[in-house]
């Protein structure tokens, strides 16, 4: 039993597609802050999320206020002196042939839709700094591994985080997940005291700024047979 079972089973599914296709990567949010129980209730509902042997190997630092603030001034600041730190390596050159393609094309949208021309290479650095303070947003979460974490474990966290994603959705809560943030690990860990942790990536997330473009930008998804193949 759980406290949702009075809600009608026939209406699941339309509830799902509403939730999972009503979540967007959103680049544009309000100040005010998400309410202390509505933050409690969301990471609590995240932490259903499965995950291998039910180890559970997220650890997760929610950031707002006075230390969002501190971590989006370190960020900047290790920006500007190029002090990148990634404990998991990224190379553009991973994505080949159709995942090239899909990301040009999400690139093409996603800088069309803020009006950044394709070879407007400082325009796009802004939107990068721009997201190093989390889009405006007045929280972030960082999304951390065990030390000794390896591939595998990244199924697990990578669980955690579509769950968050969703029950942040679910309370009308906006969110980013942003990858770029892992490329500045050494700083986040420094400005949170952390020290035995390697940080996967993170999400900013608030409400929703409703009048920005930079809100409803809507990428295409492959087709179900690009993807899926059924075998019987
Ligand atoms: C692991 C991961 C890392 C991402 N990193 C970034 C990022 O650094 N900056 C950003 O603006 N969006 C980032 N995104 C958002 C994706 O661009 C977005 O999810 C994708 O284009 C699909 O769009 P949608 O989320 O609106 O459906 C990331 C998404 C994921 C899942």
């Amino acid at each position: 039993m759980t406290s949702t079972d009075h809600l009608p089973e026939q209406a699941m599914p339309e509830y799902a597609e509403r939730l999972i296709r009503g979540r967007r990567a959103v680049r544009a949010f309000r100040p005010d802050p998400v309410p202390a129980d509505t933050l409690r209730a969301i990471f609590d509902l995240a932490g259903a999320a499965p995950s291998s042997s039910n180890t559970q190997p997220w650890q997760v630092e929610v950031v707002s206020g006075a230390a969002r603030d501190r971590l989006s001034r370190n960020l900047l600041a290790a920006a500007e002196q190029n002090r990148l730190s990634l404990d998991f390596p990224y190379h553009d050159s991973m994505y080949t042939g159709v995942h090239s393609a899909r990301r040009s094309a999400a690139g093409a949208i996603m800088y069309g839709a803020m009006g950044i021309a394709r070879d407007d290479r400082a325009a796009r650095a802004a939107v990068n700094l721009e997201s190093l303070r989390f889009y405006g947003a007045p929280h972030v979460a960082l999304l951390f591994m065990p030390p000794n974490a390896e591939a595998r474990m990244a199924n697990d966290v990578g669980m955690y985080a579509q769950t968050l994603l969703l029950a942040m959705t679910a309370h009308g809560v906006a969110s980013c997940p942003q990858g770029l943030l892992g490329f500045y690990a050494d700083t986040i860990r420094e400005t949170l005291g952390i020290t035995d942790a390697k940080l996967m990536f993170g999400i900013s997330f608030g409400y929703a700024d409703p009048a920005s473009p930079r809100s409803n930008i809507v990428v295409p998804r492959a087709a179900l047979s690009e993807t899926t193949r059924f075998h019987d």
